[in-house]
């Protein structure tokens, strides 16, 4: 494990809150985008880091593009509906793929949580690759972690997997996410439950891990994802953009329990 001054805090931010999932393709960034969205509208100052340098999809997502400016020093974060951003998306001529060694994969997540001009931040949520690799280790390893949001799908299998992970480094699961929970038919607007709907709920039951909502599949969202238009700003009167809100709050609590039950265990 590193040591506590290799896990520098990042200075100005309050709650660093990774967005994991051991499967691809469940949603994470999604989340992580209109997470972030939902927290600012509720007056918190949000980043948002895409720390998935192998397929970045924040600039997309957030309908974001452009070269962040440098002092020499740091690099500042772009701005996306007043979120702060940042992702090797904006650094790369175009969205060519890139072969990464896992030091090189070390080495630009360390440089994105230290040598960018993050503020003052109240939030900064940071969109994971899907896996157990070398940006969840880099990440755990690089900053304290006020936790963990754990994104699955209804029939996920391999949560328990994601949980040992994160147990292995000593970050805490926040709570569990449940995406494309129901679908909502865009025509009659009606829910249907193609998955095993309340996988989520019964996992986070199972493990002991909080939970914090469910999330239905709906075109809106990936719509929204690939226009670059987050549910709030796209439909914010919408169900979605309620459960949106809903679950912000829900761990916006998480984080208050957590951080204020963090000195008792020191004191232990
Ligand atoms: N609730 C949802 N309803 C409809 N589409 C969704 C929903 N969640 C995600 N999607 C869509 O599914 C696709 C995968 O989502 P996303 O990129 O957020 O997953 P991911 O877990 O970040 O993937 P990766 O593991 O590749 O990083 C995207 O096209 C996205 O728009
Ligand atoms: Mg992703």
């Amino acid at each position: 494990m590193a040591s506590e001054q290799q896990r520098g805090a990042i200075p100005g931010v309050r709650y660093p809150i990774a967005i994991a999932s051991g499967k691809g393709g469940v949603g994470k960034s999604t989340v992580a985008v209109n997470l972030a969205v939902a927290l600012g509208a509720t007056g918190a100052k949000v980043g948002l880091l895409d720390a998935d340098i192998y397929g970045p999809s924040i600039p997309t997502m957030m309908g974001v593009h452009g070269a962040p400016r440098g002092d020499g020093e740091k690099i500042e974060p772009l701005d996306g509906f007043g979120i702060k951003l940042m992702s090797l998306g904006f650094l790369l001529p175009d969205n060519s793929p890139v072969i990464w060694r896992g030091p090189m994969v070390a080495g630009a997540i360390q440089q994105f949580l230290h040598d960018v001009a993050w503020g003052d931040l109240d939030y900064l949520l940071i969109d994971l690759p899907p896996g157990t690799g070398d940006a969840q280790l880099t990440l755990a390893q690089t900053i304290p972690l006020t936790g963990v949001v754990i994104v699955m799908t209804p029939q996920d299998v391999a949560i328990q997997i994601d949980q040992e992970m994160f147990r292995q480094l000593k970050v805490k699961v926040l709570g569990i996410i449940e995406n494309m929970s129901y679908f909502i038919c865009p025509h009659c607007h009606q829910s249907t439950e193609i998955f095993s709907r309340g996988g989520g709920r019964r996992a986070s039951e199972r493990l002991g891990v909080p939970f914090l909502g469910e999330i239905p599949l709906e075109e809106e969202l990936r719509v929204g994802g690939d226009m670059g238009q987050p549910i709030l700003i796209r439909s914010p009167e919408s169900p979605t953009a309620g459960t949106y809100r809903k679950l912000a709050e829900a761990l916006a609590e998480r984080v208050k329990v957590e951080t204020l039950a963090a000195p008792i265990i020191h004191i232990r």
